[in-house]
């Protein structure tokens, strides 16, 4: 199965960006992703291209047009789940990631200005994802990283199966922050002469030790960092 996500955007050059890169490019090329950037400006019929304009009700800046929007998404044969990037949507988290990761088909709306008219979000049952609480130029960006999110748990996508169960966030350690790592030097000394070693538990041998050691640092991390996702 490949993971094939449509993005409706006026900047269709920004993709793939830095998922050209690395292991989400190699994963481009070898198939387990695909993607297709559509250009809503190509929907226009008029001769300035236009794709906004003033809102009703007054206000700043400029609202993209429900019927350019609607041509360009009409444009995919089978647009799958529809999104909405934007900053008053549900929240990404790493479940909402994993179940979009799941998903064989997505289509990204990518607003920019204020924002696009809601009557083409409503009538073609686009869904709201919000990448965190902060306010970007357009939705590109946030697509690139919601898209990161999803095609590096693509099954061969990464190297070591493990590693994405492990990790922060997700549900297979509870949702904890990731304990601390360590690698080599054992003894590192650092530019200004002080000496740092890496903790003997993980040096050990003892397998049962540094497993409760890791869950113990996670745990104490997340309480320090991030009480609001402690759930006991
Ligand atoms: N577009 C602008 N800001 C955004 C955000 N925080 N999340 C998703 N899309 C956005």
């Amino acid at each position: 199965m490949t993971f094939h996500i449509n993005i409706l955007t006026l900047f269709p050059d920004m993709f793939p960006g830095s998922l050209g890169q690395s292991l989400s490019g190699k994963a481009l090329e070898n198939g387990a992703w695909s993607y297709n950037a559509i250009n809503i400006r190509d929907f226009t019929e008029d001769v300035h291209k236009t794709v906004d304009d003033t809102p009703y009700g007054g206000g700043a800046g400029m609202v993209m047009r429900p019927d350019i929007i609607e041509k360009a998404l009409l444009s995919i044969e089978n647009p799958g789940r529809k999104i909405y990037l934007s900053p008053r949507g549900q929240q990404l988290k790493q479940p909402l990631v994993q179940e979009l990761a799941a998903t064989e088909t997505l289509t990204l709306l990518c607003g920019r200005y204020e924002g696009v008219d809601q009557r083409l979000l409503d009538a073609h049952g686009f869904e709201e994802i919000s990448i965190g609480d902060y306010v970007l130029s357009g939705g590109e960006p946030a697509a690139l990283i919601m898209m990161d999110a999803c095609i590096r748990l693509l099954p061969g996508v990464m190297g070591n199966k493990d590693t994405a169960g492990e990790e922060s966030h997700s549900p297979e350690t509870g949702g904890l922050l990731e304990y601390p790592h360590y690698t080599r030097p054992a003894e590192w000394v650092d530019a200004d002469g002080n000496t740092h070693a890496v903790p003997d538990v993980l040096r050990s041998g003892d397998h049962a030790k540094i497993e409760k050691w890791r869950r113990d640092q996670s745990e104490a991390l997340t309480r320090e960092r991030r009480p609001d996702i402690l759930k006991d």
